[in-house]
């Protein structure tokens, strides 16, 4: 597994996305592989081509997609396709599945890489693209901006966050303001601040606004 094989992921992930309009198109792929090797630079013990690789395959076995995200068989078929070892499947598979959001089952990933990529991951998920984003998926899924007569849920299992079909702006509280916490790395939190003041901001406007105060 040489660099070329992110070339080839690239190319992959650009024709898997086409059409999506949840958040997860290629776009938001191509960011957290930036975002990911900007953390890497920073970390000097991380594997950079296995922080390259899995953030490119990190959402195309995604359960919100269809997928299968226990087996992973479409990140598994793209790397033995292109020539990598067991060993190689086995430690990018293993950094995909730690990396999603699960409400209080949420994971820290074993492995320096894996922590790296869900910062990343989390990173997009937050700031003005994280809000763009939310309201996508809300939109997409029928979903209202805001219900105020509905509270949000904290301290979710794994299987109540995946079930939860509430309004976007609980999603804010469920997850997005949650993530500024939950980051692993010094660049990852030092990345995180400005994106979270800037939801915070966000949501006291659209309150505001809500409210006929503006
Ligand atoms: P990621 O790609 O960061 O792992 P997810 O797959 O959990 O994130 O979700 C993709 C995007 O959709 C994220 O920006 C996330 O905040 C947003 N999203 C997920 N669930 C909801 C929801 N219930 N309401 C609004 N936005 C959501
Ligand atoms: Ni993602």
């Amino acid at each position: 597994m040489d660099e070329s094989i992110e070339v080839a992921a690239l190319a992959y992930v650009k024709e898997f996305f086409a059409g999506d309009a949840t958040g997860h198109d290629v776009w938001h792929t191509v960011r957290v592989y930036r975002t990911a090797l900007a953390i890497g630079a920073t970390e000097p013990a991380a594997d950079r081509r296995l922080v390259g690789i899995a953030t490119l395959l990190h959402d195309v076995d995604d359960r919100k997609l269809g997928g299968d995200a226990n087996r992973l068989p479409n990140a598994t078929g793209f790397l033995q396709a292109h020539g990598a070892t067991a060993a190689e499947v086995a430690a990018v598979t293993g950094i995909i599945r730690q990396v999603s959001f699960k409400g209080r089952d949420s994971t820290v990933p074993d492995t320096l890489e894996g922590r790296i990529v869900q910062d990343a991951d989390r990173l997009d998920a937050i700031g003005a693209i994280g809000i763009a984003r939310a309201f996508a998926y809300g939109g997409a899924h029928g979903r209202p901006l805001w219900d105020p007569e509905e509270r949000p849920r904290e301290n979710m299992t794994a299987a109540e966050y995946c079930a939860r079909q509430g309004d976007t702006i609980a999603h804010f509280h469920e997850k997005l303001l949650l993530l500024k916490g939950m980051m692993n790395t010094a660049e990852g939190k030092r990345l995180a601040e400005a994106r979270d003041a800037y939801l915070r901001e966000f949501l006291q406007e659209f309150i505001a606004e809500w409210q006929g105060i503006r």
